[in-house]
């Protein structure tokens, strides 16, 4: 069996990525600002991999990085992406499931909603996001869940910055956590990955 980590990503991570101050990895050229549309897909079809087994139903992420990749495991999956939204908009219907995230990075609390149409009892939901930090988004994604009563299937994440410990924190409660790429370390001039 092979595990989770996806080398190809770790190899763009090293040639395309940068280390910013204040320990955020940039990857803006291929999973956030522009994306690497073939390389996407080929992310999502590894997490589709990693679940085919779980009869998952839908797949959830937050807005708006994560949305690219979740669809691409949507896609490889055969199944809906949900996304919560941030901001309250004119068409989001009025009943909601909400969460409060904390987010360290902009250092501000703010709400997310899902639709209570697009999620129920009867969902196996993948939580699917770009990175994972602190786990703020996904513990919010996970509060969302065990309001509508939907189980949780696992989390499937592109960059784990391991060194956050939120990967760990989530395993150590038995959820199924799989990163494609775990950095353990990182200063400007090297990324050092964790090993399968
Ligand atoms: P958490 O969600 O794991 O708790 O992390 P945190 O609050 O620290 O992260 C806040 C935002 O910053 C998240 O996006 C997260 O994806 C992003 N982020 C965290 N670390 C890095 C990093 O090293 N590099 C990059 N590129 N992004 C990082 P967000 O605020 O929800 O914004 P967005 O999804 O709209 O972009």
């Amino acid at each position: 069996m092979q595990g989770s980590r996806m080398k190809a990503l770790e190899e763009k991570i090293l040639t395309e990525g940068t280390v910013l101050p204040g320990n955020v990895l940039k990857v803006g050229g291929f999973l956030n600002q522009q994306i690497d549309s073939d390389f996407i897909m080929e992310i999502g079809k590894e997490i589709a991999r990693l679940y085919e087994s779980e009869h998952i139903t839908r797949v959830l992420t937050v807005e708006s990085s994560g949305i690219a990749i979740a669809v691409a495991a949507g896609i490889a999956l055969h199944v809906p992406c949900i996304f919560a939204k941030k901001h309250r908009s004119a068409n989001m219907p009025r009943e909601v499931y909400t969460a409060s995230v904390y987010s360290y990075t902009h250092r501000e609390t703010y709400e997310i909603a899902v639709a209570k149409d697009y999620l129920s009892s009867a969902d196996r939901v993948l939580i699917v996001d770009d990175f994972l930090a602190n786990g703020n988004a996904v513990r919010g994604l996970m509060r969302i869940l065990e309001d509508a009563g939907a189980q949780l299937v696992g989390c499937a994440i592109a960059i784990e910055k391991g060194f956050q410990g939120a990967g760990d924190e989530l395993r150590a409660k038995g959820i199924r956590v799989e990163s494609l790429a775990i950095v353990d370390a990182m200063t400007d001039e090297s990324v050092r990955f964790r090993a399968q």
